[in-house]
């Protein structure tokens, strides 16, 4: 099929069922042109990287009403930060959560960068953040990718190289798949079909909209992808 049909396909999936997310812009408000604040997608991609969506809607939901903008949790304490962190793990994360802020706050007026290079220059902003806040918060043409996504690209494809080293093949795909008019939607969509329907085991293909273009479910075995290096 042809990647812009398929890219249409996923979209048309997430007008219908994207989940509600308290940080998350609806597809018919992002349609209008809406934006998400840069800092709450920031704030909770963080956050999602070490713990599940509903753990992580009460912490943001706690940051935001402590510190409602960026410029506020630079100026806090660290100490408060840490605490307000406590529970959620990876304390590392939650110092740089800190200094990344206040690199908004003194370098940047206060203002995240609006394109992927200037995120990723920012401390503790990696690979992934930099996109998903490029492509959600931004609307850049960003390829975003964690586990679900790449577990999704790596069936559709039936990508037979073993991660780690498939992963640049991955982004490639993914890059090439994403649509120029709505690059944000089809980042969180592709999050989204990773967490509910093409999930690690017994995934939902049936209710795919990939379903008709999966090279995995053609060959009878989503589940063998992706492929991990024998140890
Ligand atoms: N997991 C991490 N970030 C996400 C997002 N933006 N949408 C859905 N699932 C996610």
């Amino acid at each position: 099929p042809q990647i812009s049909s398929l890219s249409g396909e996923l979209l048309s999936w997430y007008d219908r069922h994207h989940r509600d997310l308290p940080w998350r812009i609806s597809p018919l408000m992002a349609a209008r042109g809406i934006r998400p604040d840069p800092y709450h997608i920031w704030l909770s991609e963080v956050m999602l990287q070490q713990t599940t969506v509903p753990a992580v809607k009460a912490y943001f939901a706690k940051f935001l009403e402590r510190w409602p903008t960026v410029r506020d949790l630079a100026a806090a304490p660290t100490d408060d930060v840490m605490a307000a962190w406590a529970g959620l793990g990876y304390y590392a994360r939650a110092r740089n959560l800190k200094k990344c802020a206040e690199a908004v706050a003194a370098e940047h007026g206060g203002l995240f960068p609006d394109t992927e290079d200037g995120l990723r220059a920012l401390p503790g902003i990696g690979d992934y953040t930099a996109a998903a806040v490029a492509a959600i918060a931004f609307n850049r043409q960003a390829a975003v990718m964690d586990r679900n996504v790449e577990r999704v690209i790596s069936r559709l494809y039936a990508i037979a190289t073993p991660l780690p080293a498939a992963k640049l093949l991955m982004k490639q795909k993914v890059a090439l798949l994403t649509p120029a008019d709505r690059p944000g939607d089809f980042a969180q969509a592709m999050m989204d079909l990773g967490a509910t329907i093409c999930t690690p085991k017994r995934p939902a293909c049936a209710l795919c909209p990939f379903n008709n273009a999966c090279e995995a479910l053609r060959l009878h075995d989503p589940e063998h992808f992706p492929v991990k290096a024998a140890k």
